[in-house]
């Protein structure tokens, strides 16, 4: 299907502005109408309603009995003159479009220029298209988890933006260079020991800053790290965030969360409640992947996961995980005989300190699997080498910004 039929599909609106220039040659009839920008920003500076500290004004004597006993508004919910003062969302035609970063299945993330000031934003379209049930949860969670977790190393939200429809809305955050996942695929040979201790200890701080705010990030993976040129990292994607002290529903926590390659094994087990420690088992499959330059378990199904897991591991014990049996799903898996755990002989090449952690990390009790504030005091990090200062690190092209690389052995090219 073209682009310009998609555009014309009900459940897959798109506004005119994330759409391509051959695109917009629709019928007249069709096109949305135009926005009066200048209108609209008068809008946001100057509220026009009363302010709260006026009176409302009395109703006319000439008015009718009848209309003069109806209330302005319902009595269950206060005037608008006593709501906070919020802005209006500005238009996403503050914004030109430069190109499309990543289109999913899902969603699209823009690479786009703010008209005032210059800046270079992304702008991640919301999935609401198919939403029958009014602003879905999860897109509130998204925009709430990222005004909540603001971090050095979290990716940062600038601004919520609207389309021609009340199907578009859009999240504007900083532009960042790369993705980890992107990153990792085209560089010709992996992190050196010193940069995966800055990004870990970068990443660990992000992480341990939204726990402490009761942010589970519930989808951590190489392609939801954004890296900047200057060597510092941006937890993004929270579009499975949720707070974890919340109270939960009869059937307790949805397990349709986290990217199977990164997803716990309490999760895989069918695990009603977990917590912040789902995370940090994805954190160890993160390490893993920037040690090895690739996903540590590239499995095709939860079975297999399963498998790669026990065979990287040992199967669980009663002593390395007492509750393993509690779980819903246990009694469906037939363990393999005990073996030994072959994590140390994988990672042969770093010292004792990294494969503690990485086996901190991994831990099958989720009890005992180590937190993120813990992980940032791990001896790893003060042996030598040292943690890389970020500005030390180097600058690769931006396939986001449309660079393109082109791969000789051992070198990278930009054009
Ligand atoms: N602020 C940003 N700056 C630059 N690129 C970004 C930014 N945010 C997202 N991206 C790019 O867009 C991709 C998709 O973004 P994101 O993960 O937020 O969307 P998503 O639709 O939830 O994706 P998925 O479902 O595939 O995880 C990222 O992997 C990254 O390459
Ligand atoms: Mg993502």
């Amino acid at each position: 299907m073209s682009d310009t039929a998609d555009y014309l599909t009900p459940s897959r609106k798109r506004s005119r502005w994330d759409v391509d220039e051959e695109d917009t040659q629709i019928p007249l009839s069709q096109q949305p109408p135009k926005r009066r920008s200048k209108s609209r920003s008068t809008i946001s500076s100057v509220p026009d309603h009363p302010q709260p500290q006026q009176k409302p004004s009395k109703p006319e004597a000439r008015q009718g009995s009848s209309e003069r006993r109806r209330p302005t508004h319902s009595i269950y919910v206060p005037p608008r003159t006593s709501h906070p003062q919020l802005q209006p969302s500005r238009s996403v035609y503050s914004y030109e479009r430069l190109n499309s970063i990543e289109e999913g299945s899902y969603g699209v993330v823009f690479r786009a220029r703010d008209k005032q000031t210059g800046d270079i934003v992304a702008l991640k379209k919301l999935k609401l298209d198919e939403e029958k049930n009014g602003f879905p949860i999860t897109a509130l969670r998204e925009v709430n988890s990222l005004m909540m977790c603001k971090h050095e190393n979290v990716v940062g939200i600038r601004e919520v933006v609207v389309g021609d429809t009340l199907t578009q809305v859009f999240i504007v955050m900083d532009f960042i260079e790369h993705d980890l996942k992107t990153l990792l695929t085209v560089m010709p040979s992996p992190f050196l020991q010193s940069e995966i201790k800055t990004l870990m200890l970068q990443l660990l701080s992000a992480v341990a800053h939204c726990h402490d705010r009761w942010i589970l990030h519930r989808d951590l993976k190489t392609s939801n790290l954004l890296m900047n040129n200057r060597g510092t990292i941006k937890v993004a994607d929270f579009g499975l965030a949720r707070r974890y002290g919340d109270p939960v529903g009869v059937g307790g926590l949805t397990q349709l969360v986290v990217t199977l390659w990164y997803r716990a094994p309490e999760i895989l087990l069918g695990a009603k409640e977990y917590s912040t420690a789902v995370d940090m088992w994805s954190v160890g499959c993160i390490f893993a992947e920037l040690l090895l330059k690739e996903p540590l378990f590239e499995a095709k199904g939860e079975i297999e996961l399963l498998s790669m897991i026990f065979k990287l591991l040992g199967p669980p014990t009663t002593h390395s995980w007492p509750d393993y049996h509690t779980l819903p799903l246990a009694k469906t898996i037939s363990l393999p005989p005990p073996q030994l755990p072959q994590l140390q002989q994988k990672f042969h090449y770093i010292t004792a300190a990294g494969v503690d952690l990485l086996s901190r990390l991994l831990t099958y009790d989720p009890e005992r699997r180590i937190s993120a504030t813990e992980a940032l005091k791990h001896p790893y990090f003060s042996e030598s080498p040292f943690p890389k200062h970020p500005d030390l690190f180097g600058s690769f092209p931006s396939a986001a910004a449309g660079e393109k690389y082109v791969l000789v052995p051992d070198r990278v090219l930009i054009f």
